[in-house]
């Protein structure tokens, strides 16, 4: 069985690879396919936030009590990424490669950082608080 840590790393490291599919995609001017990978990449990146805020951020709250602290954070910047999503959406659509690379560089940073806090301090503090098998098993359910 895996920890949280593990299991919810392993989605960071797909999510990258994904974005790092359509980057190159874009790069190549290979619009069409571009598309389908984008859409692949958006959807899996917002499933992995929804497993974060849906089950992890609340079970993790309701044993520690800390609602004001990291999972706070991790809300926000979710909101500021869901935004660079449907920015890098839109500079698809018009084919504007200068701009979805643009925003897609912006959306790296905030999601590098973002990750590394949730890998090396959130998803430990959940595998210590939490039970690890319990809440896997809740976020594979959705
Ligand atoms: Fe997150
Ligand atoms: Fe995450």
């Amino acid at each position: 069985m895996f920890s949280i840590t593990e299991y919810l790393t392993d989605e960071h490291r797909e999510c990258d690879e994904l974005y790092a599919k359509v980057e190159r995609l874009v790069s190549e001017e290979r619009w069409q396919e571009a598309v389908k990978a984008f859409g692949e990449f958006r959807d899996e990146t917002l499933r992995h936030f929804q497993k974060e805020e849906d089950v992890l951020f609340p079970e993790f709250e309701g044993r520690t009590g800390i609602v004001m602290g990291p999972t706070q954070v991790m809300r926000m910047e979710h909101a500021q990424a869901r935004e660079l999503i449907s920015r890098m959406g839109e500079a698809l659509e018009k084919k504007d490669k200068r701009a979805f690379l643009s925003v897609g560089e912006t959306f790296m940073i905030l999601i590098q950082q973002h990750n590394m806090k949730e890998e090396q301090i959130l998803y430990p503090m959940c595998d210590q608080h939490l039970d690890a098998p319990e809440v896997v098993q809740k976020m594979e359910a959705l």
